[in-house]
């Protein structure tokens, strides 16, 4: 159900390229301690669905929870609206890097956010709020059992007319996962070359075999050098299109009033889903 800190098998090429590095290799998980100031740095700089989310949420007024907030890439944007910000966050790792971007940031935006270390396919925050966002696709880091308690807790959160938005990476032409947008099968494993916030080069493996329900992610340092240790971070998630997340909510109670596409990402076609309280 809740994020898995151990890091799984991982497949491919990647998996290859690990057990080159032999006793080299040091893997984590993408979110656990040693993981968070990775994922943070590899991430800080993407603008990925922070400007469509943004507009979405300037919307509707009121207070905003945000789910899985990791280290703020989408909260500091959601506080420069004006708005109260509850950033909720499984990992201590991410909420650490989140706490600490919040204590260098102008008084003005820390004062209207308020950090929560839980996990959102079960949490009791004893408030409503206008706006629940669950950005970055993370609906997708929960097992069909976590997506109820999440999909439960938002009806428990959600004040009356608000809106909850979550991102999912959609599935388009064949609908089959392994296909990319033109309905040609897709390579298995995608390698993507990104610089961090710190100007370190990462190499991220993106292994997706047709057909499969799960999608693994591994990040490399770009250049491993011929010795010393190599910190390697992975994470296995699922593959979950729209049509599935929007029949889940409906099961629960929440309707999906729109969806807004997100510019692509590769061989994703990422979906913005606004929902409300089924009448
Ligand atoms: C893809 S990252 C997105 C982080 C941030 N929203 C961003 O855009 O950079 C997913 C985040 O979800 C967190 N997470 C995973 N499972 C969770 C759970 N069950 N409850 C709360 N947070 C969780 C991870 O620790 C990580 O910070």
């Amino acid at each position: 159900m809740a994020v898995a800190l151990t890091p799984p098998k991982v497949p491919g090429r990647a998996g290859e390229l690990l057990a080159e590095l032999g006793d080299r290799a040091e893997l984590h998980d993408v979110y656990d301690e040693t993981g968070s100031p990775i994922y943070h740095d590899f991430s800080l700089k993407d603008t990925h669905e922070v400007r469509e989310l943004v507009g979405l949420v300037r919307r509707t007024p009121g207070a905003v929870l945000e789910l899985a907030a990791g280290s703020g890439r989408l909260t500091l944007p959601l506080l420069a609206l004006g708005r109260e910000v509850t950033a909720l966050e499984l990992s201590g790792g991410m909420l650490r890097l989140l706490d600490e971007r919040l204590a260098q940031a102008p008084g003005r935006l820390r004062e209207r956010c308020v950090t929560v270390r839980a996990d959102m396919s079960s949490f009791a925050l004893g408030r409503r709020f206008e706006v629940i966002v669950l950005g970055t696709t993370s609906v997708s880091l929960l097992d069909e059992e976590g997506r109820a308690g999440l999909y439960a807790a938002v009806r428990e959160h959600l004040a009356p007319g608000g809106r909850f938005l979550l991102s999912t990476a959609d599935i388009v032409a064949s609908g089959a996962p392994g296909s990319d947008a033109t309905g040609a099968a897709a390579e298995v494993e995608a390698v993507i070359e990104a610089v961090g916030a710190s100007g370190r080069v990462y190499r991220m493996h993106d292994h997706w075999p047709a057909g499969s329900a799960t999608r693994t992610v591994t990040i490399f340092p770009a250049t491993v050098g011929d010795d010393g240790p190599v910190t390697v971070c992975t994470t296995t998630v699922g593959v979950l299109p729209a049509d599935r997340l929007e029949s889940e909510l409906a099961g629960a109670g929440l309707t999906v009033l729109s969806r807004h596409p997100l510019p692509g990402t590769g061989r994703y076609r990422d979906v913005l889903l606004e929902v409300g309280v089924t009448a």
